[in-house]
Parts: structure tokens; sequence; C-alpha cells
């Protein structure tokens, strides 16, 4: 079914009804509820609308939580979507540096775009997709100073008044989340991203006050550097759980002073809801900047490995992690910390180094089935082999478990065996 038959059912009253009284999905039971609904005399097509929506609305508690039961999606639009506690932090920084009203150029089913106006900001949602604006209108519609602008967003400052001196009541911030796929698949070239990324990084020269790009988190750091294409911008990554999540790239108001990277760790707050599932709620554990980075020293496996947050590795922050537990890089190109204190941190996972290696698989292997070990998981960095491979390769047997992490100290390949260790 294409995403309009998924969704045009359900914006008429009787869709909508039929929507509202289905059960709580259970995949289980949907292929008997659609053959009932049917035979009750319900229209095929309302029915298997209504059905994918239950569906997408079960899917979606893992990002929006409570809101997915009112609102809808597109199966793409929801995969496009960002969390809601990581866009109600979008919203917080426009409001922190004083936007009041913010134009969402391209708000897909509108997640970014509810946050800002759960948050008191006057939204202008602009899609172009007419069923993916139809369903930002509807998630969009318990507030009043948010509305859904079905165009093209390169029109953009037409016909929106940006906030200029003697303009009160115009667009004083811009927030662009491109569409980073096409056909199902990822575009690693910025100007292939829809609106293409130099078309977002020229948007401060509309007059508005903020903006905020958000861009793959593999984003080259070097687009904030005094002579890129992004100079003046902060550009921010943040991870949730230790999985980078997003990079943004904000300017005016809404960049912070001084920082050309930033990096923030957030953790999901694990209570469950009334309903036993887990909440969406974050909450920061931390952030780092550029401004005061130490440079690590490089030198010997110490007793203690520390392997850093994605989001610090991105923002090329490693220092503050050698710097916060006393340690030194194994290799000057590695993200690998090593130290002689065990030093619990939020910017990286820790470990207790039972033995350093020369690489080499027998050795491996004899080292493991010697301590008795049958189970590896198995890390690299600067490592070309595949851990997939090197498992299959090692033929283990044995309750034992440990960590294996494959890296290089300059041309020399080590591995090191591991054991996890208790965050902070
Ligand atoms: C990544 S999604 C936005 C997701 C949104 N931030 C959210 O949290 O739900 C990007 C959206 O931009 C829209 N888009 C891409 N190019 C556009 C253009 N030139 N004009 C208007 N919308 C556009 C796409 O249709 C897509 O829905």
């Amino acid at each position: 079914m294409t995403a309009e038959e998924d969704v045009a059912p359900l914006l008429r009253p009787e869709g909508w009804a039929l929507l509202e009284a289905l059960p709580p999905y259970d995949a289980a039971a949907a292929l008997g509820l659609g053959s009932r609904l049917r035979e009750a005399g319900q229209p095929a097509a309302t029915v298997a609308a209504a059905l994918t929506q239950s569906r997408l609305r079960a899917a979606a508690r893992g990002k929006v939580g409570a809101f997915a039961a009112g609102m809808l999606f597109t199966t793409e639009g929801l995969e496009q979507a960002t969390r809601l506690p990581v866009a109600a932090r979008h919203a917080d920084r426009f409001r922190r540096g004083g936007a009041t009203r913010v134009v969402d150029l391209g708000c897909g089913i509108g997640v970014d775009a509810m946050a800002m106006a759960g948050m008191d900001l006057a939204v202008d949602a602009v899609e172009r997709d007419e069923t993916t604006a139809a369903v930002a209108t509807v998630n969009l519609r318990h507030f009043e100073r948010a509305r859904v602008h079905l165009a093209d967003v390169t029109d953009f400052p037409d016909p929106l008044p940006v906030a200029r001196p003697g303009t009160p009541g115009g667009v004083d911030a811009a927030w662009v989340d491109p569409a980073r796929r096409r056909d199902g698949r990822r575009l690693f070239d910025p100007q292939q991203w829809s609106p293409p990324l130099s078309w977002a990084l020229s948007l401060p020269g509309t007059g508005v006050g903020a903006v905020g790009v958000k861009v793959a988190p593999g984003i080259e750091r070097d687009l904030v550097e005094p002579d890129g294409p992004a100079a003046g911008w902060t550009a921010a990554w943040t991870s949730v759980d230790g999985d980078v999540v997003e990079a943004v790239l904000w300017w005016g108001s809404a960049a912070t002073t001084g920082v050309r990277r930033s990096a923030t760790v957030l953790r999901s707050v694990g209570s469950a809801g009334p309903d036993g599932e887990a909440t969406v709620q974050v909450q920061e554990a931390g952030t780092l900047s550029d401004a005061g980075l130490p440079e690590a020293a490089v030198g010997e496996v110490g007793a203690y490995l520390y392997e850093p947050d994605g989001a610090v590795i991105r923002a090329g922050l490693v220092g503050h992690v050698a710097a916060e537990v006393g340690g030194r890089l194994i290799d000057p190109m590695i993200a690998y910390v090593t130290g002689d204190e065990h030093v619990p941190t939020v910017w990286a996972r820790s470990y207790a180094v039972q033995a350093v290696l020369p690489w080499g698989l027998k050795r491996l292997r004899a080292h493991l089935r010697e301590h008795g070990v049958g189970r590896v998981t198995v890390k690299r960095r600067g490592s070309p082999i595949d851990p997939e491979e090197l498992r299959r390769a090692l033929r283990l047997e044995g309750d034992g478990e440990a960590t294996v992490v494959l890296t290089r100290r300059g041309d020399e390949r080590v591995v090191l065996v591991v054991a996890p260790l208790p965050g902070p």
C-alpha cells in the first residue's frame, strides 16, 4: 500500500472513528480482527489503513511514547522522525536563544515541530509531500500556534515573513532536518540530501537569528573549522545510551559561543510507564566541548581500557576522556584510551585489561582456550579483521566469556583481552 492509501481513509470521520475504536495492537490478532471488521461491513481499504496505523502507533512508542496513541504516521515518516525527547532539546535550544517563531523546513510527520510547539514556540511547518503534510497537520492539531504549509522549502523565506526590525511577529529561527534517504538508500553526499546541505547553510542570509540543521553523525568535523563551509557554526553530536543518534549544526543565537564541536551524552530514564513499557525520557549525563580541549599523550597499554562514547569520538573530544581518567592513547590516530587507574566515567565504557598480545590467530586461540573462554565479544578500531570471521575462526568451546579488542599501536597489530567494568 502507498502512504496515501495508508492515511487517506483515516482522514474521514468514519475512518478516524474506526482507528480510535481499535484495541491495543497485537500482531497475532490483527488478521482475525481485520476479517471480523470487514464482515461487519467496514470497507476493506479503511480496515487496512486503520490496522496499518495501529501497528505504526505501537512501533512509534519508542520514539514518541504515549503521544503515539493520538498521532498518525507513515512508515517512512516514522523512520525519519526525531525521538521526541531529543526534539525537545532542539526546541529548548531555540527557546534559550530567544526565538519565538520557528520555521521547520521539511517537517515530515512533525515530531520536531510538536516539540517546538509544546515549548510555546510558534511553528510554521513546511512539507512538500501531500500525505506527509496531512499527517503533520493531524499531529499538530492541538497546538494553536502551529501551522503546516504544503510547499517546497527552497522557496523560503517566501511567503513567510522573517522577523527583521520593523516586521514583528515574523520567523526568527529556522530548523532543517533534511531527507537523507532516497528510494530506501542512505545518501552519503550532503549535496544529495533534500534540501541540500549548502542550501541549509545559506539560511543565515535570510535574516533569521538562529538556525539548526540536522546532519549525518558521520559528517566531516572540518566543516566547522575556520576555513570550512560551516565556519562560525557549532556542531553538536548527541548519543543516547551509547548510540550516536544525531549531529546538528547550530548557528546564531542557537550556537554555543566559542564552541565549534560538542558532544552530549544522554541516558534513557529506565522507569516503566503505567502499561509496563519503558518511557522515552532521557537525562543528560553531560556535555563536552572543544573549548579547552587537552591534547592526549600516547603510551603503553595500562591496566584499564576506556572506549569513549561515540558522540565524544565523532566530535573529536577524546582528549577530555584521557584527561579525566589520567590516561593516554594507545595510538595517536585511534580512539582507545588506556590508564593505570579505574576511573568510572560517563564519557567512556571501561574495561580491566587481562592480556595484551601481538596479533596472531593461533596465539589468541591458545590464550582463550587456556582461560576456558567459549564466547567472545569482538571490538575493533584500526584493525582490518572482520569480527564475525574471527569468532568463527577461533572455534571456541567452554563457558567463560571475554571481550577481545583488535587494534594497533603504530604499524603493530595488537589484541587486548579485557573484561567490562561497571559504569559510574
Ligand atoms: C527527515 S524528514 C523530517 C523529520 C522531522 N524532523 C520529524 O521529526 O518528524 C525530512 C522531510 O523533509 C521533506 N522535504 C525534503 N525536501 C523538501 C523540500 N524541498 N521542500 C519541502 N519538504 C521537503 C521530506 O518530504 C521529509 O518529509
